[in-house]
């Protein structure tokens, strides 16, 4: 153990004993005699904010993360005032703080601890750039595991790592490299069977290390900034990562087109090879609704400019594509090219848009047009002048969505890869170094181009992706994890990524399919592809250096396997939407990992391969070469295997048998899974029939179907569908109540219903109470009927 006088001779400082408090409705001041203030605001009674200050007076108070649109409440707050400590109350937690040493320790209502101080809050002085750093200790627990953090490449449970959030261009990073391109200072500790979460709300490059250092502590600090975090009490993970995902924010609904197939690739050009492409998807009848333009569709890299040689008609080729279902999505980087005849240019230097260096000059530096100054995001009037920006590409050429990248800022040659620490940026009226601004200047582009796209797509919906994003960024954009490398310990990153993600607020992401760096086999590629569909975020992406990367390439078999994998991805589109729309209305995370799904069982805690896509359906993808199966572990309650529709009782390992065209996929038991015909890009076709596949359980089990227009806006005002089927299974009887909500009409009347797995032969039917003859049902094959009316209820009773 480290005593405090070890660490004052290091230079560390800590709060002296607690002189007063006051208390100003939901907050609580603290203030010890060496002018340190502890401000604990309770923003739900599982939701406390702790905020220092070493100065004897707190600054400004904000934060680019915080979403301030959410409302927060509690239920009860009481504090009392004991000989040695303070007490906090509230309906969740009881939270101590220590009058000598300002530790704060909390517990449940049951006692428990949950989250003590180790050393608790201190702090060095920075004499070089001014402030502190700012230092936070907890006692870890036994057996304690630790999730979160966003984009790191490494282990699921981040138990005995340290991790350093600094956002990095960093091109074909490895598996453990730190750090990445994504910022999300959040994460969940789980023992006891009780989760609990931290989010250090600091921009500053920050480190989080989970009994690395020491074995039993976990500790956070920042380079600047303030010592300011928000502690989350579950029990439940899912509590936890959703009351995080309110705090900082949920995206809107995308356009159900974005949750399709993307094609991309650096770069297709000119409109010649990019038509190839795009008639190719067709003609091999690969489902595909994006086409990306990587930075050559460029005139000399200049953003919002338009190659004449390559493109001389944007807007007719956009328009063309569109007729054949593509969206055109471009890419645009934050270095605009110093050119005094480039428009954007000018304009930006004669409003003086560009960040600055701390003595005046502007900030310069090379990107891939060369020498470029780089747009100050962080201020509100140059984020209002980058969304005007877009009117031309997307009112008037019809591009469909924007692709952010480069936006770490990166900068090439020099070293650490970005802007040096004394740029200056506005921090909207909070002046302040890159130091401060650099976690948040991807975030803050991608933020200037949402609002642009959103004003000129409207009434349609827009669509960002950004490669770099602090906790927040979803509210704007959808992201992938940036240069990843065709390699099968890729794929297991990846995998890993994508769960992080999504229990981090961030769910809208993926990979690049394949490998961005370097060139996939045939077999790599396929088993990315069966991964990737199950994956929020879909597009295959390659650096182009190494050959091509498009379904096609690597022949007969793959083609089939590519096309099998994406068509049940076009199938699943409305179980997919649904989830989507679960993650916005109550940030319910889209993939879930194991131990999000049951943190009881402590097999979970250390699983990283299988997740839940959705609600209902398990997957786990394999990961090696020549797998003719894998081992694998199904958690608690019972599956059937999606191909072989074999019941598997779970909690327990297993090995699963898989054929080149399959990875292991299991559905639950009582799941009543959505799917649409198979279309080549979405709306291409008119559909008057839901499909729903039926899973028997004994017993009862709910399923959601969301649907609206799956574009524009209307479904705020009511105008979506939402059925709630719920499964009762009997011995000898099976019964599927639909409640549905919302004004929506949607575009089929029919469901075609598969009775998977029925354990018993049809006898009769009623429909809405009403007995059916069977001919008017259409039994197709054993266990399939059509229905023709939105019915409430269905009753099916056997023999
Ligand atoms: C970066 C991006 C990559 C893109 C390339 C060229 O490396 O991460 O996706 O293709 O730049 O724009």
């Amino acid at each position: 153990m480290i005593t405090n006088t070890e660490l004052e001779y290091k230079g560390d400082q800590f709060p002296s004993k607690i002189v007063s408090f006051e208390q100003d409705v939901d907050s609580i001041y603290f203030y010890t005699d060496n002018n340190v203030i502890l401000k604990v605001t309770i923003l739900r009674d599982s939701l406390i904010r702790f905020r220092y200050t070493t100065k004897g007076y707190f600054s400004n108070d904000f934060s680019y993360a915080i979403d301030k649109t959410q409302s927060h409440g509690y239920n009860q707050l009481e504090v009392t005032e004991e000989p040695t400590f303070y007490l906090i109350k509230t309906s969740k937690v009881f939270c101590r703080i220590n009058k000598h040493d300002v530790r704060v320790f909390i517990y449940d209502i049951d006692g428990t601890p949950i989250l003590e101080d180790e050393i608790g809050f201190h702090w060095e002085e920075c004499y070089e750039h001014g402030g502190n750093i700012v230092k936070m200790s907890k006692i870890s627990k036994d057996g304690e595991s630790f999730y979160g953090l966003g984009d790191k490449a490494t282990h699921l449970n981040l138990k005995g790592k340290r991790l350093e959030n600094w956002a990095t261009d960093q091109y074909a990073f490895h598996k453990d490299q730190e750090p990445l391109y994504k910022v999300v200072p959040f994460y969940i500790g789980l023992h006891h069977n009780k989760a609990y979460g931290i989010f250090f709300d600091n921009t500053f490059r920050t480190f989080f290390d989970f009994c690395h250092e020491r074995r039993n502590v976990s500790s956070f600090w920042a380079e600047g900034g303030e010592m300011n975090y928000y502690f989350f009490y579950g029990p439940k993970m899912s509590d936890v990562v959703k009351t995080y995902t309110h705090l900082t924010g949920k995206p809107e609904l995308p356009p159900m087109w974005t949750l399709g197939y993307h094609q991309c690739k650096w770069s297709y050009y000119p409109e010649s090879k990019v038509k190839e492409i795009t008639s190719k998807f067709r003609e091999l009848r690969i489902p595909c609704d994006a086409i990306y333009l990587d930075i050559d569709y460029m005139e000399g890299f200049r953003c919002f400019t338009w190659s004449k040689e390559y493109f001389p008609e944007p807007k007719r080729m956009v328009a063309e594509l569109a007729k054949d279902g593509f969206k055109t999505v471009v890419i645009i980087d934050p270095g605009i090219k110093i050119d005094k005849d480039y428009w954007v240019y000018q304009e930006a230097l004669e409003k003086e848009y560009f960040c600055r260096r701390a003595d005046g000059p502007y900030m310069k530096g090379k990107v891939w047009p060369g020498e470029c100054n780089f747009p100050d995001y962080t201020n509100p009037e140059v984020r209002e002048w980058w969304a005007g920006l877009f009117k031309e590409l997307i009112a008037e050429i019809g591009v469909k969505g924007v692709w952010n990248d480069m936006n770490e800022p990166a900068v090439m040659d020099v070293p650490g890869k970005t802007f040096p620490n004394d740029v200056r940026h506005n921090y909207d009226g909070n002046n302040c170094s890159h130091r401060k601004a650099h976690n948040i200047y991807g975030t803050q582009m991608a933020r200037a181009t949402y609002e642009g796209v959103k004003r000129f797509a409207y009434p349609k919906r827009p669509f960002i992706i950004t490669r770099s994003a602090y906790s927040g960024a979803q509210r704007y954009t959808s992201s992938w994890t940036g240069d990843n490398v065709a390699s099968w310990e890729h794929l297991w990153i990846a995998n890993i990524q994508m769960q992080r993600m999504s229990i981090s607020g961030m769910g809208f992401t993926g990979s690049d399919i394949g490998g961005f760096a370097e060139q996939p086999s045939g077999e790599l590629y396929a088993r990315w592809i069966q991964l990737g569909v199950f994956h929020p975020f879909c597009r295959t992406h390659s650096s182009g250096d190494h050959g091509e990367q498009e379904p096609w390439s690597f022949g007969e078999e793959v083609i089939d396997i590519t096309r099998k994998f994406v068509e049940l991805r076009y199938q699943l589109l409305p179980y997919l939407y649904t989830m989507f729309w679960q993650y916005v209305n109550d940030g319910t995370p889209m993939l879930k990992p194991l131990v999000y799904f049951d943190q009881d069982d402590f097999h979970t805690h250390y699983r990283t391969d299988e997740f839940i896509f959705g609600n209902q359906i398990l997957v786990c993808p394999i990961l090696e070469p020549n797998a003719q199966g894998r081992r694998m572990y199904l958690p608690k309650g019972n599956w059937y295997n999606y191909w072989t529709h074999e019941l598997i009782e779970g909690k327990k390992e297993l090995w699963v048998n898989t054929k080149f065209d399959e990875i292991p996929v299991f559905v639950k038991e009582g799941a009543i899974i959505p799917k649409y015909p198979v279309q080549q890009y979405v709306g291409e076709i008119q559909f008057d029939e839901l499909t729903l596949d039926v899973y028997f359980k004994l017993g009862k089990e709910k399923s959601l179907v969301y649907e609206d227009a799956t574009d524009g806006y209307d479904y705020n005002k009511g105008r979506f569908s939402l059925r709630t089927f719920t499964l009762t299974g009997k011995d000898k009887e099976l019964i599927i109540q639909q409640h549905k909500e919302g004004d929506f009409e949607t575009q089929y009347s029919k469901f075609k219903i598969n009775l998977n797995c029925l354990p018993f032969k049809i006898k009769r039917i009623e429909l809405d109470k009403e007995k059916l003859t069977l001919d008017k049902v259409q039994i197709k094959g054993d266990n399939s009927l059509i229905i023709d009316k939105d019915f409430t209820e269905l009753h099916i009773f056997g023999s």
